[in-house]
């Protein structure tokens, strides 16, 4: 208990020093524990950095909603599809194009991916 109360603590002090937007403030709270604050990940979760990797090609616009991570998100689906807009123009460089919408949104993480590596790889290996 006395851990999550620091935990908690620690969180909204990173947020109140650094965050200037609901989208940064659901990434942290929702997503950084795994991806890191920079996005550089761990052994087991692929760093953001690679995510241009995957852009532009056929189903990396759904792969990255159904991904469980995203899909599974406690975030509306409007505050999923500003997050998804805002992470992906923060590692790729531009917003998805067209930018992601609640409804679209919604639509896709209702089948959140059983195998997401095969997928990841699958995606990349398209020209
Ligand atoms: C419990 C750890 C965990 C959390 C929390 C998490 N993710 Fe992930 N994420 C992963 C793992 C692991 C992968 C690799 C695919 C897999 O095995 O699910 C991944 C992959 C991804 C990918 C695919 C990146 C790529 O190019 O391959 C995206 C996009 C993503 N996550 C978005 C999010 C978002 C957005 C959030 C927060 C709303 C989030 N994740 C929260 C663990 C997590």
């Amino acid at each position: 208990m006395r851990l999550a109360v620091t935990i908690a603590t620690l969180l909204l002090t990173t947020i109140t020093a650094h965050a200037d937007s609901y989208e940064e403030h659901d990434y942290i709270l929702n997503c950084s524990g795994c991806h890191r604050m920079d996005g550089s990940g761990s052994s087991v979760v692929p760093s953001f950095q690679k995510m241009p990797e995957l852009d532009g090609k056929l189903g990396a616009r759904e792969y990255w909603i159904q991904v469980p991570g995203a899909a599974q998100a406690p975030l509306s689906d409007t505050r999923l599809a500003a997050l998804m807009n805002w992470l992906v123009e923060r590692f790729t460089g531009k917003p998805p194009q067209p930018e992601y919408r609640a409804q679209e949104v919604g639509r896709l993480r209702s089948t959140p991916l059983r195998d997401p590596v095969a997928k990841r790889s699958q995606i990349r290996h398209r020209p």
